[in-house]
């Protein structure tokens, strides 16, 4: 006989048969249909699928073990680690504690680290924002800044935001303490110390948000990259944030026509953090809209030759910036308040196999 039993033969049938057909449930059937975001996400061709991860969550041992599983993420942002106010707390006192939190379980688990970020307007310390420098001072100010951060995690970050969020949603570039003393070549020197202190393989990389659709301010970047690009000025991509609203979201095409605009520059674009906030409360309706947004944004990046990744901005709901910073609106991310994948994760699961 050649197979012992029938149940043997009913396990083996499905290999052998030309179109198999898998049982529909059970733990073996549920890991070959969902491997992990990464894992599918580099079957289809991207170089990573990625999260950020927060400090003040790393004493939840079932998040961590999530966060640090390649099969998942493939990369990892610090969400807040490596900013200013925490890198360099009093002038030329560098702390890389926050940072190395995340930075160190990331490269032990062999997932790639994008770092976040050299220059925003946001979360700077009081000793830079509460006394009046002049242009020379801050110029040095800013070159010392990246270069002891630079050559702090010199190999360690595939990409670095270099800069953050400078324009406004008019095109107009942000009225901030940068623009305001050093003037717009401030973002022109960010690049330049970048690429002096980083490793010569770091990508360097532009990050903003609002700038998902071809509008004033992405094709404001645009105008100014392609300058860059034309002078030689270090910019080797380009990070659309995508934090978007169920309902209010960028379609694909919308998102890749923006992510067309620098690869015709000949750029490196990505997805740098994705996450898809509802008007609460929830429901079932919303969830299945979330997840349509979701799949749609990151076949976006599939589907653009330019586009190497996407990182979502947690991965967890109760950790997400958006209730605190957004009341009413919560619910962005894959997994829900139970740690349990919600319907996002399975349509992007389902999207990057169909690919
Ligand atoms: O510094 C305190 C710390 O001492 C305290 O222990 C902790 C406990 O709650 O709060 C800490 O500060 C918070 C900080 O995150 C670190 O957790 C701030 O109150 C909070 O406002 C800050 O929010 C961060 C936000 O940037 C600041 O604008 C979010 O976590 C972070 O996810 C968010 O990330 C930004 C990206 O960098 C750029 N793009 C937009 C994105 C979302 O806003």
């Amino acid at each position: 006989m050649k197979f012992a039993s029938f149940s043997v033969a009913l396990a083996v049938l499905p290999f052998l048969s030309a179109s198999p057909t898998y049982p529909k449930s059970g733990h073996h059937a549920e890991r070959n249909k969902y491997p992990g975001l990464d894992v599918l996400a580099k079957r289809a061709g991207l170089l990573y699928f990625g999260t950020a991860i927060d400090n003040v969550v790393l004493n939840n041992t079932a998040y961590v073990t999530i966060a640090h599983n390649r099969s998942e993420f493939g990369q990892v942002t610090p969400s807040n680690g490596l900013k200013w106010m925490y890198t360099e707390p009093s002038r030329n006192v560098f702390n890389y504690t926050m940072a190395n939190e995340i930075i160190k379980p990331a490269i032990k688990a062999h997932q790639i680290r994008r770092c976040h970020t050299f220059v925003w307007h946001n979360q700077l310390p009081d000793w830079l924002t509460s006394k009046n420098y002049t242009k020379p001072e801050l110029i040095g100010i800013l070159e010392n800044h990246i270069k002891h951060e630079a050559r702090a995690y010199y190999d360690k970050c595939y990409a670095w935001d270099v800069v953050n969020e400078a324009f406004n949603d008019d095109g107009t570039l942000r009225d901030d303490l940068w623009l305001q003393t050093i003037g717009p070549e401030y973002i022109e020197l960010a690049f330049r110390f970048a690429r002096k202190y980083t490793s010569p393989w770091t990508r360097l990389y532009y990050n903003d948000y609002g700038i998902e659709r071809v509008n004033n301010k992405s094709l404001a970047l645009q105008k100014v990259v392609k300058d860059f690009v034309k002078r030689g000025v270090p910019i080797d991509g380009v990070g659309l944030q995508a934090h978007f609203t169920v309902g209010r979201a960028p379609s694909y095409n919308d998102t890749r026509s923006a992510l067309n605009l620098f690869t015709k520059l000949g750029l490196e674009t990505a997805l740098t953090e994705l996450d898809v906030r509802v008007d609460l409360p929830d429901t079932a309706a919303k969830q299945k809209t979330q997840a349509d947004v979701y799949a749609a944004s990151v076949k976006a990046c599939v589907d653009e030759e330019s586009c190497v990744g996407v990182t979502v901005w947690d991965f967890w709901d109760p950790v997400s910036w958006v209730p605190s910073t957004f009341p009413g609106y919560g619910n962005a991310c894959l997994w829900d308040d139970a740690l349990k994948r919600k319907p996002a994760y399975y349509a992007i699961s389902d999207m990057l196999r169909d690919e």
